[in-house]
């Protein structure tokens, strides 16, 4: 059984984006991310924290704003065009999901499509669709790709189960999974909350992603023996005996399945640092891209 260490990938992920960070600097060019929180629930705000530092730890220019739950669409539409006009932001993350009353959809049209480090704006998602390469790609999906290719794992001709079908995880990666060529080639199916007999669809997996947002929804009954499990779920689960009163469960029951897979992603220390380490990534190439778009 192999454990797939994704803060292992995770850090040499880093390290290829601060050697490109660093030749963009050698021309005076900083890469300038800003993430953007509305309202207080304790998960985002610790993602969004980790992503500022991980921007400031790589030398990035970092900007954060953490918006009072209040925040009206019309304020929130006027602070992404502030930061789209703003010439040393090359990337632009607003964490979802905001509040209620926020009309999410609008607010992702708002993002200049150029500074949509997370794959999130239609042109984008229409880019990776169309297999071009000129857009960006959704930094969990990619960070779930790196972990296999990095693995040795191939996923040509193989089935691949997607439990999860949202426009940050399942979409976007059934995309990439079925694209020609390396990291691709995948038989993809994607399940979700409505599929019927779930066991049975991904019993007949060879790859298992699960990215349905449910702690341990998927036990030993959904993985057949030899499978390959990448967990994306980050779910927090009540534990009056941690420090913190809560734990990090995935949508695996890792305990259950870990003796039968060929190879399976922890949590925490799977897909989670994969997602920082992307949007770093996604955020120097927003750099480059603008550069080379000024310098035209
Ligand atoms: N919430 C959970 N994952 C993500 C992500 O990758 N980007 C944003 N903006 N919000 C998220």
């Amino acid at each position: 059984m192999q454990r797939i260490d994704g803060a292992a990938i995770a850090a040499k992920v880093l390290e290829e984006t601060k050697t490109r960070a660093e030749s963009l600097r050698k021309e005076g060019l900083r890469p300038g991310l800003a993430v953007v929180l509305v309202g207080d629930d304790p998960a985002s705000r610790a993602y969004v924290r980790s992503k500022d530092k991980k921007a400031a730890d790589l030398g990035f220019h970092s900007v954060k704003k953490e918006l009072p739950a209040a925040t009206s669409q019309v304020d929130l539409l006027a602070i992404v065009a502030e930061l789209n006009a703003d010439p040393a932001v090359h990337g632009i993350l607003v964490q979802s999901p905001p509040p209620a009353h926020i009309n999410e959809a609008e607010i992702v049209r708002a993002i200049d499509p150029r500074k949509d480090v997370d794959g999130f704006h239609p042109v984008n998602v229409g880019k990776l669709a169309m297999d071009d390469p000129s857009g960006f790609v959704p930094c969990t999906p990619l960070g779930c790709l790196r972990l296999l290719t990095e693995s040795g794992i191939e996923t040509a001709g193989r089935k691949v189960v997607i439990v999860g079908r949202s426009l940050i995880v399942g979409k976007p990666l059934a995309l990439l999974l079925m694209r020609k060529g390396p990291g691709g080639d995948a038989t993809v199916t994607v399940a979700h909350s409505r599929s019927k007999n779930l066991a049975d669809i991904t019993r007949a997996a060879d790859i298992v992603i699960a990215a349905i947002g449910r702690p341990h929804f998927l036990g030993s009954d959904h993985i057949r023996e030899g499978a390959v499990v990448v967990d994306v779920g980050i779910n927090r689960v009540d534990d009056p005996s941690s420090p913190k009163g809560y734990r990090l469960v995935g949508d695996v029951d890792y305990e259950a399945v870990v003796e039968r897979c060929a190879a399976i992603t922890p949590v925490p220390g799977g897909v989670g640092p994969m997602t920082i380490a992307m949007l770093m990534s996604n955020t120097v190439t927003a750099a480059e891209r603008l550069r080379s778009a000024t310098c035209i």
